[in-house]
């Protein structure tokens, strides 16, 4: 059904107005009595074999929704509906900013792919809280970040400020430093300022009754030199895992006429690359932490690749958008069969 009818209504849209019209929509449909009801029938899948104990959290299925979609905690209820075992909300940054100017979205529909810019666009963190004092019980990831006119040099206040904030709402956290579409945001990957941001939170995280896991976001475009500084670091800091991967500066092989649009690429030319990265951070840390995994998912031949290459857990965007809601229960009803 969504990918014969709603899909072709919403590609025909502007990628920004079909973002905000299917949120309205979903919005109204879930009001209708009984729809929630049936929606959970269709799509959810709940079976023992799904569940996984990851990082002191129990899912009910390994499948999440990746940051970016729901960035303002606005739908999570009605997305895990469609079958999520867990929702990531943000990026979330203290202060609300309107992010990048717009067109900032470009599906690349020859590539199965997206091009986006967005620029961490949302309401800040006390508006997140309000949607998320509603919750009752979806799981939620807290990806947070900095405000763009917040220098590299306070950035461990803009993520402190998150975190505290976040802390009673949400079940883990992500330190997301790997967005291509806040200037040089990607340089707090580094070694030293990315210590000293993991330490900073960590410390935080310590003066707590009980204590929360913290994972970091990383990008598809480091090298594997770079890649064992992260597993240094993973191992120094304690972090509960990493989450590989975001979304890429590359441009390798695309065919779509907005290809050469500056932002990060999602979607089919991801797969490989971050398939890569989860494969290399498990094996080279032998396993020592949980990986979630996320770039280019669009089958559940592309998910159980992830998932044998080391991912804990897998998230969705992209495929999410090209496939709709079936994707989820179809990787969901294989991974029963396994
Ligand atoms: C429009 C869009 C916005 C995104 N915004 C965020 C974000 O705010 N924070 C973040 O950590 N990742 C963000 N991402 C990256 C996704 O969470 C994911 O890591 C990436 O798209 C790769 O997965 P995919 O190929 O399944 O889309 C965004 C992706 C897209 C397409």
């Amino acid at each position: 059904m969504y990918k014969r009818f709603i899909q072709p209504i919403l590609f025909s849209l502007d990628p920004e107005k079909a973002h905000h019209l299917t949120f309205s929509w979903l919005k109204f449909i879930h009001k209708i009595p009984g729809i929630p009801t049936l929606i959970r029938s269709i799509y959810k899948v709940e079976h023992h074999s799904l569940e996984r104990e990851v990082f002191g959290i129990k899912f009910k299925n390994p499948v999440g929704l990746a940051a970016g979609l729901d960035k303002e905690a606005k739908l999570y209820k009605e997305l895990s509906n469609l079958g999520f075992g867990f929702i990531e909300i943000g990026t979330i940054t203290p202060k609300g900013q309107p992010g990048n100017p717009k067109k900032r979205l470009f599906r690349l529909k020859a590539d199965k792919a997206i091009i986006n810019r967005m620029g961490f666009n949302n309401q800040g963190v006390e508006e997140a809280i309000k949607q998320l004092k509603k919750n009752k019980n979806v799981i939620i990831g807290g990806n947070i970040g900095k405000n763009k006119i917040t220098p590299n040099e306070e950035a461990v206040n803009d993520y402190s400020i998150c975190f505290e904030k976040l802390f009673p709402y949400v079940d883990y956290f992500v330190v997301n430093v790997s967005s291509p579409n806040t200037p040089n945001l990607r340089t707090l990957q580094e070694k030293e300022p990315l210590t000293l941001l993991l330490n900073s939170l960590q410390k935080l995280n310590l003066q707590k009754e009980k204590q929360k896991p913290i994972l970091l976001k990383i990008a598809p475009d480091l090298t594997d030199e770079q890649l064992l500084d992260i597993i240094d670091i993973v191992k120094d800091t304690k972090i509960a895992g990493v989450i590989a991967t975001n979304t890429t500066i590359s441009r390798e092989g695309l065919l779509s006429p907005d290809k050469n649009e500056i932002g990060g690429l999602s979607g089919k030319p991801l797969t490989k690359r971050s398939t890569e990265v989860i494969r290399f951070l498990s094996e080279r840390s032998g396993k020592s932490f949980p990986i979630i995994g996320v770039g280019g998912i669009h089958s559940v031949e592309d998910a159980l690749e992830k998932l044998e290459a080391g991912a804990s857990l897998i998230q969705l965007y992209t495929g999410f958008i090209y496939e709709g809601p079936k994707l989820i229960k179809d990787i969901n009803k294989r991974l029963i069969k396994k």
